[in-house]
């Protein structure tokens, strides 16, 4: 197995950003973005002043210079009925099509996990089109109603693009009702 390894994104060197950048797109593509913008983009982003402390991590299998496997972990304070709660956002978990079947994408996701198995953060929520592949690793799909209080222009609109919201770990005492994600979904 491959190694997972972990990195602040103002760590990585520019033709590490470009091999992410391009993983990325294969599996998302953002035809109205060049990948010289969707670098600039990312650079921009890991200085930004709003991403220092907030535990922003990103998990990289690399198969010489090429970024093959892709997962991003980072905090947001989401507002239940029953109070706010840190949770442990999860997005682009991604392998390259070559390298699939592989066991790289169940690894890697159990790596970021692990920031909640370690206590970093107390429970992870993320958006997905395949709960299966996550209840395996022993996460479950929760069924809150989500609304974005920071959407000024539709704040009850549902901030996911997913079909399906799942929390990790399974067992973990989620709270019923409206969950506002305080943010745009990720
Ligand atoms: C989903 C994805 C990350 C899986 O990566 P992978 O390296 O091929 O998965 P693994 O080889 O680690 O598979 C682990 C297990 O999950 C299962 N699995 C893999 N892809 C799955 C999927 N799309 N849906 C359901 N189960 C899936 C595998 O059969 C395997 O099961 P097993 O343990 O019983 O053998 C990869 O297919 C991918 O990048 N897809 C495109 C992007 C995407 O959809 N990302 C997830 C959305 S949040």
């Amino acid at each position: 197995m491959s190694a997972i390894r972990e990195y602040q994104d103002t760590d990585l060197s520019s033709e590490q950003v470009r091999a992410i950048v391009s993983l990325l797109n294969a599996i998302w593509p953002r035809p109205e973005k060049t990948v010289e913008d969707q670098i600039e983009a990312f650079v921009n982003a890991a200085q930004a002043p709003e991403r220092e402390g907030i535990g922003h991590l990103r998990f990289i299998i690399w198969e010489g210079t090429q970024a093959i496997a892709h997962a991003r972990t980072f905090e947001r304070i989401a507002h239940t009925t029953a109070g706010p709660i840190r949770v442990m956002a999860l997005s682009g978990v991604c392998v390259a099509s070559t390298h699939r079947g592989q066991g790289l994408g169940a690894a890697m996701t159990r790596k970021a996990f692990e920031r909640v198995d370690r206590g970093v953060f107390p429970v992870s929520l993320f958006q997905t089109l395949d709960p299966a592949f996550y209840e395996k690793l022993g996460a479950r799909v929760v069924h809150n109603r989500f609304v974005n209080s920071k959407n000024e222009k539709d704040p009850d609109a549902s901030p996911w693009h997913d079909a399906h919201v799942m929390i990790y770990p399974a067992p973990y005492p989620w709270s019923d009702g409206v969950i506002d994600l305080n943010g745009p979904g990720y």
